[in-house]
């Protein structure tokens, strides 16, 4: 197309001179988006220098999505404490490099592999219950999060991590506090060199975890030689490129710290956020029950039940679309592109976020209600492709999105046999968009046995 053929893209209002949008976009990023989307489906807005287009329309999300590689790469900046954490894992290169390391770690997400998970995440749910008592008030979102770390760190390193797995585990919960905490803070924009305490903090906790790693990774390379454990490590170890070279340890480090980091937060707040929904909608929560009881009865959950529980997957599906974790995407332009009529140039960072689109009234009617039955059947099949996005999509979609889904399912099938969750449904939760959109506080639940039909049998495991 001739340049003067391209249709100006509209700007959005409100930029103020040097800083351009990042007043709006600090104090509300929520909103920011939200309007940003009511103004158009293109439209350019400015983080101080860099120019930037906001896209919303799925149709451009998908051109834009499946061209990363081609014409979009996801950038080099990921900030300081995501960079350290992750190293040059999966999470934040691109090229070739990050094709070699893709194609070495899809068998591990394959669908017969995630089904080697279900055991531990059904386990590490029951033992989780077996501390809960009737009528005890609990914060949810403190045990949803303690849940889902324990599955990350048990599929990641087996039992090898049990000895060490306090250390561990608080070691990457600082780490995990620090990221959120440096994401959008003024210290995002700090260099690197200055040691804030918060760095400091992360680094000490960093060093803890990879000390445990490399000697896992040194303690397999000896003790293991052949029949290693069947963990997600073991399996990175294994893989090989297409010359037949490994993983470097270091490269192990990074992989393992990146499928950490994408995999545990992310599943641990969906699951605060249904249980408030579900809460808020007494109606959805006993389909979802039923549903438990019919299929899965008093015996524990196993894999293939993922399947016969429609109803409560859609119930994942619906939360992930009005609390996505990952509540934003940005790409940046390799070349000169075209977007919808309008020219993107070389160097523009185009943002997608699942919030907006989401919650968008011309993809879903009544876009704020929470409406499982939008994921069922016929109706499911009416959603445009890329209007529910909250795995992203294109050659670097979510490598772990079966995982979670299945994990998020197994998790409420197990809770659902033995407990109810009760939370005020009145509770002022605002999202907080960090490096996942987090409930911003604890989140207080009364936790109430199943009827009594259900529980005989698994109480007296
Ligand atoms: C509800 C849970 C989860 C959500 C909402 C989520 C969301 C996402 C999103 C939006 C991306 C970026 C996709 C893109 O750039 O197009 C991503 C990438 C990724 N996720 Fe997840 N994720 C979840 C759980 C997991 C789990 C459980 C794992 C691993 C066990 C995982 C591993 C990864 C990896 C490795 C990538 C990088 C893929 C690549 O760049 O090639 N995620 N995830």
């Amino acid at each position: 197309m001739r340049p003067e053929a391209y249709r100006a893209i509209p700007a959005m209002p409100g930029a103020l001179p040097v800083l351009g949008h990042l007043h709006h976009f600090a104090r509300d990023p929520l909103g920011f988006f939200t309007q940003m989307r009511e103004q158009g489906d293109v439209v350019r807005w400015r983080l101080g220098p860099q120019r930037n287009v906001f896209i919303s329309n799925p149709a451009d999300i998908a051109a834009t999505l499946l061209n990363v590689e081609k014409t979009f790469s996801r950038g080099d900046d990921h900030g300081y404490a995501f960079e350290l954490f992750a190293g040059n894992g999966i999470i934040v290169t691109h090229g070739d490099f990050w094709r070699r390391q893709r194609k070495m770690m899809q068998p591990a997400m394959r669908p017969q592999r995630v089904a080697g998970y279900a055991d531990t995440m059904v386990e590490l749910t029951d033992h989780m219950l077996d501390g809960w008592r009737d009528g005890q008030r609990r914060d949810i979102r403190a045990d949803m999060l303690g849940l889902t770390q324990k599955i990350a760190a048990r599929t990641l390193f087996g039992a090898d991590v049990t000895g060490d797995a306090a250390a561990v585990g608080q070691a990457l919960d600082i780490a995990s506090r620090e990221i959120g905490a440096e994401f959008r803070g003024i210290t995002m924009f700090l260099p690197p060199w200055l040691a804030t305490p918060g760095r400091r903090r992360l680094k000490a906790a960093i060093a803890e975890v990879e000390s445990v790693l490399y000697r896992i990774i040194d303690e397999r390379r000896t003790t293991h030689p052949d029949g290693r454990p069947d963990d997600l490590l073991a399996l990175l170890m294994d893989a090989r490129d297409d010359e037949g070279r490994p993983m470097s340890d270091t490269q192990l480090r990074d992989e393992t710290m990146s499928l950490y980091i994408a995999g545990h937060e992310t599943t641990g707040n969906t699951l605060v956020w249904a249980y408030l929904l579900l809460s808020r909608h007494p109606e959805a929560r006993e389909r979802m029950a039923a549903e438990i009881t019919d299929v899965v009865g008093d015996r524990l959950p196993v894999m293939d039940d993922h399947r016969s529980l429609p109803y409560t997957e859609a119930v994942v599906k619906e939360t992930l679309r009005l609390y996505p974790p990952a509540w934003l995407l940005p790409v940046r332009a390799t070349i000169d592109v075209e977007i919808a009529g309008h020219q993107i140039h070389t160097g523009t960072d185009v943002w997608m976020s699942q919030w907006a689109t989401h919650r968008d009234p011309r993809w879903f009617t009544h876009p704020e209600e929470f409406r499982p039955e939008r994921f069922l059947g016929e109706a499911a099949r009416t959603i445009p492709k890329f209007a529910w996005f909250p795995f992203g999509g294109g050659p670097h979609v979510c490598l772990g999105s079966r995982f979670a889904l299945v994990e998020a399912v197994l998790i409420l099938a197990t809770i659902a046999q033995r407990f109810h969750l009760h939370i005020d449904p009145a509770l002022d939760l605002p999202p907080r968009p960090l490096l996942t959109l987090h409930p911003g506080r604890d989140v207080p639940a009364r936790v109430v046995h199943t009827p009594a039909h259900l529980t005989p049998t698994r109480a007296s495991r």
